[in-house]
């Protein structure tokens, strides 16, 4: 039998990188209109890792202040979603775990379907949690997303982690049952083991987001979840913000009401904030957009929020969440608006450089500059091992 007991988001916090290269500086460079980008796409600016960030570093970082906070002894698993994995073998969590002196009585273990690993990692953690309430879990979802240069996919790049503490009785937001699902064999994005940066075919993927919309709350309605005007704000997975829009009035539309803008800005704006300015973070994206829509909306107290997760290739869930009384106490905003406005901006030579950059092959001895300023770094790779240090 399902517990009735409330599960669900406990502590959340974000990390990004340590630079972040603004539109216009790539409208500068290949001759787009900035409308494009500031509309068109929604978005100002990407995040952009230094040579010594990674995957591990920007988990690591969104992860010690929960640690700092609610201490490791209840922590008994570490989930860690992304798709821009750093080992075939190992999981990313597990340097994560190192890095943060967890207890060595701990399961760790990454997660993939593209964008919707980390709804994937916390659906897991909740039921964990709801197995044995005395547990929490902790869910890393960190993610860089890399287009070929002058691709149009590039303009949609970014970088960022959150980490979410899982558990009983939490303290921010529960998670509810039903969950509309949905899953369709599709080849609108994906990474071959031997590249780096993805390949998409960008207008087969909008339909498939959309249509993954249309199914999941097609699906959500038969399971019994709630009516859709019930709810006070949605996270949309947002590859690029104009992209929660769209999915927003195809929900309305599915649902045969009106779409009016004013609408769709009250339901997704305030969850735009953090991704506009930082780019695609993949298995973040989502739940950048709830810290957003926590940090700023007004009092969310025990008002319903629809949770759409889109993973190409492609899966896709809808639940809902709601915000439990007394959780503006335990937001991180200050600390939120500090990663995004401590990065430094980089210019155009400077990021396809960076952009540019690859580790040798070889096994030799490869140190990295040191340029991150945040509290862990890759330092070096050696004998194909990836050396991190905490500053
Ligand atoms: N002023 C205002 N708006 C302008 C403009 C201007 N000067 N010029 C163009 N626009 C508008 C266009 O009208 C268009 O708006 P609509 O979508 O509302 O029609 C918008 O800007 C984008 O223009 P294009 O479609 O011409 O842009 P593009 O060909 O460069 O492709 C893209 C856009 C498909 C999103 C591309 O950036 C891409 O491939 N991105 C990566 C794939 C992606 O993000 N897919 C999203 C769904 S998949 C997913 O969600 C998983 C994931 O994370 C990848």
């Amino acid at each position: 039998m399902p517990s009735d007991r409330a599960t669900g988001i406990h502590d959340l916090s974000l990390a990004t990188t340590e630079f972040v290269l603004p539109h216009a500086a790539l409208a500068g460079h290949n001759g787009t209109e900035i409308g494009k980008y500031h509309v068109g796409i929604g978005q100002r600016s990407m995040s952009v890792p230094a040579a010594d960030e990674d995957i591990v570093t920007m988990g690591a970082a969104a992860a010690a202040p929960i640690i700092a906070r609610h201490g490791t002894d209840r922590i008994r698993t570490v989930v860690f979603a992304t798709e821009s994995s750093i080992d075939q073998a190992k999981s990313a969590g597990v340097y994560v775990h190192s890095l943060l002196g967890l207890p060595s009585a701990t399961r760790v273990v990454e997660l993939k379907q593209a964008c919707y690993g980390g709804t994937a990692a916390l659906q897991f953690a909740i039921g964990l949690v709801l197995r044995d309430p005395r547990q929490q879990v902790l869910v890393i979802a960190s993610d860089i997303s890399k287009y070929d240069l002058d691709s149009p996919g590039e303009s949609t790049q970014g970088a960022a982690a959150v980490a979410m503490l899982v558990a009983a009785d939490p303290a921010l937001v529960r998670v509810e049952e039903p969950s509309g699902l949905f899953t369709a064999d599709v080849m609108d994005f994906w990474r071959p083991n031997y590249r780096d940066a993805a390949l998409v075919d960008g207008e087969e993927s909008i339909t498939a987001y959309l249509q993954a919309v249309e199914n999941t709350w097609t699906d959500y309605a038969k399971q019994g979840g709630r009516p859709l005007d019930e709810f006070a704000a949605f996270c949309y997975h947002q590859p690029f913000t104009k992209m929660a829009y769209k999915a927003h009035r195809h929900l309305l539309n599915t649902c045969g009401q009106d779409t009016d803008g004013a609408r769709i800005q009250q339901a997704v704006g305030h969850t735009t904030a953090y991704n506009k300015v930082i780019g695609n973070s993949y298995t973040a994206s989502a739940y950048l957009g709830l810290a957003a829509l926590l940090d700023q909306a007004d009092d969310m107290t025990d008002r319903p929020i629809g949770f759409l997760s889109y993973g190409s290739g492609s899966v896709a869930e809808f639940f809902a969440g709601t915000a439990v009384p007394g959780y503006r106490e335990h937001l991180r905003t200050a600390a939120h608006h500090e990663a995004i406005d401590r990065r430094g901006t980089l210019d155009y030579a400077t990021y396809r450089e960076l952009h540019e950059a690859s580790f040798p092959t070889d096994g030799g001895h490869h140190p990295t500059p040191p340029q991150t300023t945040g509290p862990f770094r890759l330092a070096a790779l050696r004998s194909h091992k990836r050396i991190y240090e905490r500053r």
